[in-house]
């Protein structure tokens, strides 16, 4: 995959690219990032990148026509994403479409927006990574490679593989837990202990459907769950409406 990024900040990239799972998926060559300096693309002796909006008002606006030489110059299919409030929310499910292109690429706004033109007729899609407002487009863009390159093929080891992740199911996480056995009195769950693989599958999908209905049950209304899953939830409400179930039954404290 190639990512192309359009900034006129191409240096805030270099930590990211430069440390990490990104830095190790560039050196395994399975991603390639180029971050471009939107001022190489301005032909006047001032690289201008911007200018006074029409109708006048405060700010200014990015001109179209550095944007369009710089996108113009990337390979075709190339996927021309805007990072704007005014987009679509970024989510995981946008994150594994992202990974099956081939080049995306990345315009990080700037100032009060982009010439209109840009929108309209250069870019494919426009993303926000949430409701509230950033000075740019640079720290979304890194949001989205972040999602992104994680779920390249052969960029996580088996041992941080995305198939636990958040959202891998529509849910999230179930909670995780390392030595100590015990901590300031509190235990680790017994069944985790347990060996028993069954088990802890059972108690980890328990904990999962648990986080997601407390947390975000929102998911679990969109999410798919089987015949299973349905058995898990139902035990889970039980308990919420006896009052059991919560951390201090969990987390059994000696
Ligand atoms: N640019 C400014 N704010 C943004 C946001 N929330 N998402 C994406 N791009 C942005």
């Amino acid at each position: 995959m190639r990512i192309d990024i359009i900034t006129i900040f191409p240096e805030l990239f270099n930590p990211f690219l430069q440390l990490g799972i990104v830095k190790k998926a560039l050196e395994k060559k399975t991603v390639d990032i180029r971050a471009h300096d939107l001022r190489n693309f301005a032909l006047d002796k001032h690289r201008m990148v911007d200018d006074y909006p029409y109708g006048g008002g405060p700010g200014m606006v990015l001109k179209p026509e550095p944007i369009w030489r710089a996108v113009e110059q990337i390979p075709q299919p190339r996927r021309v994403v805007f990072l704007t409030p005014h987009g679509r929310t970024f989510d995981q499910e946008k994150a594994w479409e992202m990974a099956q292109l081939k080049n995306l690429v990345l315009i990080c706004g700037r100032y009060e927006g982009v010439d209109e033109r840009v929108r309209e007729e250069l870019v494919d899609e426009e993303i926000s990574i949430g409701d509230y407002v950033l000075n740019g487009g640079e720290i979304p863009a890194m949001v989205i490679m972040e999602a992104v390159i994680r779920l390249l093929p052969e960029v996580l080891g088996d041992e941080d593989s995305v198939v636990g992740d958040s959202f891998y199911q529509g849910l999230l996480d179930h909670p995780h837990y390392t030595r100590p056995e015990e901590f300031k009195g509190y235990r680790v769950p017994g069944v985790l202990l347990s060996g028993d693989h069954k088990k802890i599958a059972r108690w980890r999908k328990k904990e999962s459907l648990r986080q997601t209905l407390l947390k975000r049950p929102d998911l679990i209304k969109k999410a798919n769950l089987d015949p299973e899953d349905r058995d898990l939830l139902a035990e889970i409400e039980a308990e919420i409406e006896e009052g059991l179930g919560g951390k201090e039954d969990r987390n059994e404290k000696c």
